[in-house]
């Protein structure tokens, strides 16, 4: 079996990969990424769109935001209709802080061309990957490739290969524990080539559920909206999704609508969940692999991100220097900002979504919360600090 050496083997080539293996590049610790999917396929996937600026400050020393800094819309507040009105939290006024809007897409695709400009190593299409020795100081990682069998001997494996991978599987059963809450829907969202509902993101609570009116660029749509789990995509043509989609949102901005063809259209569903520890011997869990939130607080890459920004630190300090202080503290660092993102995202989930079976308490008291919001200068710096998220160095 062909076998090559690296020092740190990362596995998946999502963003928190593809992240963890620039950073990792720029301070001169060798990385290759196995991912198992083409690259056209993970570039083909739409996920996220709105970035703290911390993310975006990672990318920044990453080397990978020029694109970033000139095409990504920059929100200063955000917006929630409910009761037929808009209430409008401006972040920047309550925080000194503003939110991105830049696909994940468009991220990835930024990542994977330095990546190609640097040299660097990325085997797409590696299947059975499996990890191996990650309690001893000599870890390995073996794949197959056109039908033969591949090694890689490491000194550290990341294991960035998102919420059904290979790494955290592999961890024994007793050395983890996890923590789970599944939601009763999902979100079926929709991308379209017409204008933006509005000029800034905004979330809806209405009587029929959740919706979400988000966007790409000034002429490219995103929005979503609540449906029960066993809803399929085929059950909701576009007609069927504007018309829902209005219903739920201020009049206002229901009368503007531009509607237009989907050119991708998918249902995800909501979970809250996490991973502890996030680090076993010699492997370290990023992104994904550790822990989910549901998408409500827009939470999920900027964890990914900050992970990585943790992990990297770790990792490039002990290469530098020989401590291992950095990575020893990984788990505890990562975690403490994983378990406040998992809050608010389950917070701003169930204040804004319908819960069929919990019945009319629920209904009134989310009612009472979003008009508590509308009214309490301190409930909204609340919500801005949770919505723009921690200093990750904090
Ligand atoms: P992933 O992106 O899942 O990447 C993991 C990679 O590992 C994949 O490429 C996969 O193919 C590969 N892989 C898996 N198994 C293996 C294996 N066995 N071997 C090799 N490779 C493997 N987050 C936000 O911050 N803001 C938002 O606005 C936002 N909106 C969202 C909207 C939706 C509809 C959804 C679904 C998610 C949203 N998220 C958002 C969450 C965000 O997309 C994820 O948190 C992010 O993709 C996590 O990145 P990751 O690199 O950890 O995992
Ligand atoms: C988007 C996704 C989110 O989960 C969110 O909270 C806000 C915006 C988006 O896809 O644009």
């Amino acid at each position: 079996m062909p076998t090559t050496r690296t020092q740190v083997a990362i596995v998946g080539a999502g963003p928190a990969g593809l992240l963890l293996g620039q950073l990792l590049h720029r301070a001169g610790v060798d990385a290759v990424i196995l991912e198992q999917r083409s690259a056209e396929y993970v570039l083909g996937r739409i996920r996220a769109g709105v970035l703290e600026e911390g993310t975006v400050e990672l990318l920044a020393r990453a080397n990978v935001a020029a694109r970033l800094r000139a095409e990504a819309l920059v929100h200063t507040g955000v917006g929630i209709a409910f009761g037929g009105a808009r209430l409008r939290i401006d972040l920047h006024a309550l925080t000194g802080k503003s939110m991105y809007v830049y696909g994940q897409t468009e991220i990835t695709r930024d990542l994977m061309e330095a990546r190609a400009a640097a040299g660097a190593k990325t085997i797409y299409e590696a299947e059975q990957v499996t990890v191996h020795g990650i309690d001893g100081a000599r870890p390995s990682v073996r794949w197959v490739k056109d039908g033969k069998p591949h090694g890689l001997e490491c000194e550290f494996i990341a294991g960035c290969d998102g919420y059904h991978g290979v790494c955290r599987a592999s961890v024994p059963g007793t050395a983890i524990r996890t923590f789970e809450r599944e939601y009763p829907f999902g979100w079926l969202g929709i991308l379209s080539e017409t204008q933006p509902v509005d000029v800034e993101i905004f979330y809806a609570s209405h009587e029929r559920g959740f919706a979400l009116c988000s966007m790409r660029s000034t002429t490219r749509s995103r929005c979503y909206v609540q449906v029960p789990l066993a809803d399929r995509v085929e059950d909701w043509p576009d007609e069927r999704f504007w018309d829902e989609l209005r219903r739920r949102i201020d009049p206002d901005a229901a009368a503007r609508i531009v509607t237009g063809a989907s050119i991708e259209k998918s249902i995800a569903p909501l979970r809250s969940f996490v991973a502890e520890p996030m680090r076993f011997g010699r492997l370290f869990l990023a992104g994904d692999a550790a822990h989910i939130v549901p998408p409500t607080g827009a939470k999920g890459l900027n964890l990914a991100a900050s992970d990585v920004h943790y992990l990297s630190e770790g990792l490039i300090d002990w290469y530098r220097s020989g401590r291992k202080d950095g990575f020893d503290a990984y788990s505890r660092r990562a975690l403490s900002r994983v378990w406040n993102a998992e809050r608010f995202s389950w917070w701003l989930t169930r204040l804004l979504h319908r819960f069929p079976e919990e019945g009319g308490f629920l209904w009134k008291m989310q009612q009472a919360e979003l008009d508590h919001l509308e009214r309490s200068r301190a409930a909204q710096s609340a919500f801005a600090e949770n919505y723009v998220g921690l200093p990750f160095d904090g």
